[in-house]
This record gives structure tokens, sequence and C-alpha cells, in this order.
């Protein structure tokens, strides 16, 4: 029997707190030698996420935007864990198809694999009725939330598809699902993650070991939520740490009942 995955309260408080209430309990090592890619990884879930992975014994590949907040995590993954991260700066809005490239041979190059692509940033925009909705933002929205990922998960695809079971985990939300007024880019960007997850989902159903998922963490305490809900009282809220088993749970198990699944992360009942 292996060694539970047990955080340390002193390194890692929120995920000490949140692993007691756990619905599936990772082991010590379970993403120990694997490769994972963490979008929007200095901040929020994905700083969450990035973190969680490297206790879990996994190199993870930390890309954003901002230099600082990826260096914040990099730093703590160094200290408190023996895994190799590596920083990724960039700015989505501008991705294009020769970065993907680079990209591609760099965790070749690096790692020699990629077992786990989660596409965790995206932008808000602006909360406005379609009629008033700004254009340039609606365009960096879905350059954001929905090329990017596309982007991204077309050029690693060779990547994840070598040989191993992987997992691609697309980061949904309730506006994503069914239509709420003024979420504007933001819902239709989910609505379009939804589609890209099923059209992918079906094309790799018979010729892959590459598991892909949709995941609403559905509210969480992050300044996206505050942003969008700001008279919300944030103690209200799970944490980003509540939702890592079951980001754990795919990324570990790639499991083939979850392909294709429209999963939401604060009722998932646990493994089934
Ligand atoms: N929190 C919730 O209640 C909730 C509910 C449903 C779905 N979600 C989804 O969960 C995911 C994580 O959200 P969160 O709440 O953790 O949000 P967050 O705290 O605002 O973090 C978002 C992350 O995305 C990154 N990002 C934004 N624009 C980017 C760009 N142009 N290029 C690169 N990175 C960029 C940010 O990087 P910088 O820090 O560098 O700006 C940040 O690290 C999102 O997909 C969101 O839609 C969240």
């Amino acid at each position: 029997m292996s060694t539970p995955l047990n955080p340390d309260p002193s390194n890692y408080p929120e995920l000490a707190a949140a692993a007691g209430q756990w619905r599936y309990q990772p082991a010590a090592n379970c993403l120990a030698g694997r490769t994972i890619l963490v979008t929007g990884a200095g901040e929020g879930i994905g700083a969450a996420l990035a973190r969680t992975c490297a206790l879990a014994g996994a190199n993870v590949v930390l890309l954003g935007r901002n230099r600082g907040k990826l260096e914040s995590v990099f730093d703590w993954i160094g200290e408190h864990t023996h895994t190799s991260a590596v920083i990724v700066p960039c700015d989505l809005e501008a991705l294009r198809e020769e970065n993907v490239s680079a990209l591609h041979d760099a965790i070749a190059e690096n790692y020699g694999r990629l077992d786990g692509l989660v596409h965790n940033a995206s932008l808000l925009g602006a909360m406005t009725p379609i009629e008033f909705y700004p254009a340039n933002t609606w365009e960096q929205v879905l350059r954001v939330n929905t090329t990017a990922p596309f982007l991204l998960t077309r050029g690693l695809l060779p990547l994840l598809n070598a040989g191993h079971p992987a997992s691609i985990i697309f980061t949904s939300s309730g506006v994503g699902r069914a239509a709420r007024a003024f979420w504007g880019a933001y819902a239709v960007s989910k609505y379009a993650i939804e589609g890209l997850t099923a059209v992918l989902a079906d094309e790799l159903r018979q010729t892959s070991q590459i598991v892909v998922t949709s995941l609403n963490p559905g509210g969480t305490r992050t300044a996206m939520r505050a942003k969008a809900y700001p008279a919300e009282n944030p103690a209200t809220l799970p944490t980003p740490e509540a939702h890592m088993d079951l980001y754990l749970y795919l990324l570990a198990n790639t499991p083939r009942s979850a392909h294709g699944a429209r999963l939401s992360a604060r009722d998932w009942p646990g493994p089934a």
C-alpha cells in the first residue's frame, strides 16, 4: 500500500487544511517522473495546482503572463520539493504557432515527455450586455480563453500522444454550460471550450491514450471570483486547494471512464 500525500501544514497550510476533506486520497508520489504544463500558474487555481503537482512529484512547466508571480511559485517548488520546474513567461493573447513550436521543442529537450496539459489561464473581460460589449475586449478574451488552448493543444499533442497515458484538462465554468446574462465573451469562450473538449475527445477516443476532460471549478476563492462578485464574502467559498483531489485524480490515473466528461469540482462525488 502506497503512502498517501500528506501536505505539511507549515509549508502549505491551505493544502493541508483541504486534504482532510478530499474525496480521493492520492499517493504521495502519484505524479513522480511526470511532466505537467499548467497555464496561469502564477495565481489562483493554477498556482495551487502547480504547487500540488510538484508536491506529488511532477516536474511542472509554469506558464503565465506575470514573471514575478511565476517566480514566487517556482521558488516555493524549489524550496519544498525535489522536482524540476521551469518558468515560461507568455502572454496568451499574443501566442502564435511558432511560440508553441518552440515550447514543444523545449519540453522535449528538457523533459523528454509531457503527461498533462492543464488549460487554466483565463480572462474575465467585461461584465456587460452583448449590446454594449467592447469589440477589443471580445477579441482579447476569445484569444486567451479559447484560441490559445487550441494552439497549445494542437502543438503539444505529439508530446502527449507518445505511447503513454496522458491528460488534457480544459477549464470550464458554470456560465459555459448554462447561459447567463452579462457574462459576454467569457461565457462564450467557455461554451467554445466545452465544444473543443467534446470534438477532441471524440477524435482521440479510439486512437490515443489521452484522456480529455472539461472541468468546472465552480465558485472558488480567487481574484477572478472577487472581480466577478465584489460583494461576496470570499470566506464562504472553497479554496483552490479544495479541488486538488479531482485534478490529481485525473492527472495521476488518466481514467478512461472520464474521457470526454464534463466534470464539476464542487459536486464531484469522488472516483466511481
Ligand atoms: N474562481 C472561480 O470561481 C472560477 C469559477 C469557474 C471557473 N473558473 C476558471 O478557473 C480558471 C482559473 O481561474 P482563477 O479563479 O484561478 O483566476 P485568477 O486567480 O484570475 O487566475 C487566472 C490566471 O490566468 C492567467 N492569465 C490571464 N490572462 C492571461 C494571459 N493573457 N496570458 C497568460 N496567462 C493569463 C493569470 O496570469 P497573471 O496573474 O499573470 O495575470 C492568472 O495566473 C479560469 O479558467 C477560470 O475561468 C474559476
